[in-house]
C-alpha cells in the first residue's frame, strides 16, 4: 500500500528528479489548451462586448468553448499543484547553472499563479459583467504569452546549447502515475 507523504522531511523523501506520466500528459494538454484558447480570445472579446452593449450576438458557440476550455484548464491546474507540491521534484544542488534553475522553478511557479488567476478573472469578467476583470485577464494572458516564450527559449537553449537533455524530463516518465 502506497501512503502520500505529509510532512516536508516525507515530502523531500519522495522528491524525484522527473516528472510522472500524469504530470507529463497534463503539461502538454494544459499548453495545447491555453494555444487554443488565446486563438479563440479574439472572437471572446467580441461577443463580451456586444453582450456588454446589450446588442445580438450572432454565434455564441466559440465564447461557451472559450469557457469551457477555460475552466477546464484551471481544474487541470489544480489537479496539477496538489500533485506538484504532494511529489515535489528534486534540484541538483551540484548543478552548474543553479542560476537557470532557479529562474526555470521562478518561471513555473509564474504559470501555476497565473493559469488559476486567468480563469477565475475571465469568469468573473463574464459572469459579473466586470470590464476590470476582463483587462486584468487580458494582462495576465499577455504576462503568460511573454513567460511561454522565455519558457521555451530555455527549454532550446538547455538542449541546443547547454546539451542537458533537460526536454527528456517533459518526455520520459520517472517512474509512478
Ligand atoms: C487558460 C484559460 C484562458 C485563456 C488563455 C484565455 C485567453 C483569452 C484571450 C487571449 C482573450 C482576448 C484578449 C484580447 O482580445 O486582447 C480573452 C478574453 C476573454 N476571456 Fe478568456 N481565457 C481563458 C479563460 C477564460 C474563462 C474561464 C473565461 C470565463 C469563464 C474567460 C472569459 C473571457 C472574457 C469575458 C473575455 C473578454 C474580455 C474583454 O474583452 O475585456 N476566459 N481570453
Ligand atoms: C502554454 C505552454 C506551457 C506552459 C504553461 C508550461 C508550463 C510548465 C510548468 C508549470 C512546468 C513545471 C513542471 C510542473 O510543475 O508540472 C513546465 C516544465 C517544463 N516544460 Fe513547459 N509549459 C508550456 C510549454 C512548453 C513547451 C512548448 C516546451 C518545449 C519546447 C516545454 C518544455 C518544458 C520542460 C522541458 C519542462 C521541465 C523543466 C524542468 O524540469 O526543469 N513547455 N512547463
Amino acid at each position: 500500500m502506497t501512503t502520500t507523504p505529509t510532512s516536508p522531511t516525507e515530502r523531500a523523501a519522495h522528491a524525484r528528479h522527473g516528472y510522472s506520466s500524469t504530470q507529463i500528459a497534463v503539461h502538454w494538454l494544459v499548453a495545447a489548451l491555453v494555444i487554443v484558447n488565446w486563438l479563440l480570445g479574439d472572437g471572446m472579446s467580441d461577443v463580451f462586448r456586444a453582450v456588454e452593449e446589450g446588442q445580438a450576438v450572432n454565434n455564441i458557440g466559440p465564447a461557451y468553448i472559450h469557457i469551457a476550455i477555460g475552466v477546464t484548464v484551471l481544474l487541470l491546474m489544480l489537479f496539477r499543484l496538489m500533485a506538484r507540491i504532494r511529489r515535489p521534484v528534486q534540484t541538483d544542488p551540484d548543478d552548474p547553472h543553479r542560476i537557470l534553475a532557479v529562474l526555470g522553478a521562478i518561471n513555473h511557479w509564474a504559470f501555476y499563479a497565473l493559469l488559476i488567476l486567468i480563469p477565475v478573472g475571465g469568469a468573473i469578467a463574464w459572469f459579473g459583467r466586470s470590464e476590470e476583470a476582463g483587462d486584468l485577464h487580458e494582462l495576465l494572458v499577455n504576462v503568460t504569452l511573454v513567460l511561454v516564450l522565455i519558457h521555451v527559449a530555455a527549454a532550446l537553449f538547455h538542449q541546443f546549447v547547454l546539451r542537458d537533455g533537460l526536454i527528456r524530463r517533459m518526455l520520459r516518465p520517472t517512474g509512478g502515475t
